[in-house]
């Protein structure tokens, strides 16, 4: 690595959508990367918890030995198809000397992602975070990045952020690109605040529909195995139906998983709504994952990888942390890479105005989309660990 060709990027747009200048030369042949079927691609729009993806896939990978992912640091184990930066090895590059099945790393737009992973029906898995989180992530990781433009002061990246004037452009646009892919190819659509929710026992599952404001709750004793999604249906379309004739109806996807049918019955505060639901912890959230790739595990090696990939665990690896990154190219004397890792913590960023322009912004831009995120978690779902 050459520390001395270091530059900040400044942002052209590459059919549209900002990029770092850096990048641009480079496009062409990650156009035309050649993925082998077995790869698997993790996409997200930058600090939606991409590097707790990739450290997940790989350790389902390797069928939960996390020793083998203690080898090298995850952007070597899982390569960013797209980097190419002055002085540092390129995703392509990186790629080229590790074997398949490998975890690939993107931010591309779905518009942009090379044709082979669509062509050879390559399993992808989308990670979205919610925008007030993911913007706040942004910010900090954008001070203490040598590589990305100046986020100046929190107002204004803020401003950049609604507009779209940042890497990889508007937010809204890229998650909803990938959200309207996901029943076209085999595209898992996972959410970071499912990751970090922990449910014990009976319990409850708080959902604001960011459009209506409606106020949704799940409640029951955990049934094992019975995993649904509840957070993702708006609740005027399931009230009085079975669960996967709503959510089959609400999707529009025929190829769904199995889900369990369970009646929901709605009760007098008209959003209260009564279902099993099974624990709601990364365990459940990585199974996902291993079955989406194929992969059985056993309950060992699942306690296995929730244990290597929990924040503190990933926060202490130098496998995983960046610490071995050079401080003129990330400083994390100025923020941590692995900063907080919480659902909420935008709360103590937004001020009351600027998150009242955020959601009505937020409410325009993503309207008639069936995409629902929370912005926080019921209390005691906020998996610190
Ligand atoms: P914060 O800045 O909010 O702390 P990315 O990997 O896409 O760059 O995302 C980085 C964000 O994911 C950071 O968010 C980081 O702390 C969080 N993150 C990384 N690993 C995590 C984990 N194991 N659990 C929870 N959050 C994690």
């Amino acid at each position: 690595m050459d520390l001395s060709v270091i530059r900040k990027s400044q942002l052209i747009p590459f059919r549209g959508v900002p990029l770092p200048n850096y990048f641009l030369k480079n496009m062409e042949k990650v156009g035309e990367f050649e993925a082998d079927k077995t790869d698997v691609l993790i996409a997200t729009y930058p600090k939606a918890g991409t590097t707790w993806m990739q450290e997940i896939v790989d350790c389902v990978l390797h069928g939960g030995d996390v020793r083998q992912c203690e080898q090298s640091p995850i952007h070597y184990r899982s390569p960013f198809l797209e980097a190419s930066y002055p002085g540092i090895r390129t995703g392509l590059e990186l790629l080229a000397e590790i074997p398949s099945p490998k975890p690939i790393k993107t931010h591309l737009p779905f518009q942009l992602i090379p044709t082979s992973f669509l062509q050879k029906q390559c399993k992808i898995i989308y990670c979205a975070r919610n925008a007030k989180d993911n913007v706040v992530s942004s910010f900090h990781f954008d001070r203490m990045s040598k590589l990305k433009p100046d986020p100046g002061p929190w107002e204004e990246f803020l401003q950049k952020f609604l507009t779209g004037n940042v890497m990889y452009g508007l937010w809204h646009d890229h998650v909803k690109g990938w959200w309207e892919q996901r029943g076209n190819f085999p595209i898992l659509y996972m959410f970071y605040e499912d990751m970090k929710e922990v449910k014990t026992g009976v319990g409850g599952h708080n959902v604001s529909d960011p459009l209506t404001h409606t106020h949704c709750r799940s409640t029951l004793p955990g049934q094992a195995g019975s995993g649904l999604d509840i957070p993702h249906a708006p609740s005027s379309t399931i009230s009085g139906r079975t669960y996967s004739h709503c959510i089959r109806k609400l999707w529009n996807t025929p190829s769904l998983p199995n889900w369990p049918v369970l009646l929901l019955t709605k009760s007098k505060s008209a959003s209260l709504f009564h279902c099993p639901v099974s624990q709601q912890d990364p365990r459940r959230e990585i199974k996902r994952v291993a079955e989406f790739l194929g992969k059985e595990l056993g309950s060992k090696e699942l306690d296995t990888i929730v244990a290597h990939t929990s924040f503190n665990a990933m926060k202490l690896n130098p496998m995983t942390n960046h610490s071995n990154v050079p401080l003129d190219v990330l400083d994390q004397r100025i923020s941590s890479f692995m900063r907080k890792g919480i659902v909420g913590d935008w709360k103590t960023h937004f001020t009351v105005a600027q998150n009242q322009m955020f959601e009505e912004d937020y409410c325009r831009r993503m309207v008639g989309s069936t995409l629902r995120f929370r912005t926080e978690l019921s209390p005691g779902d906020n998996c610190l660990q």
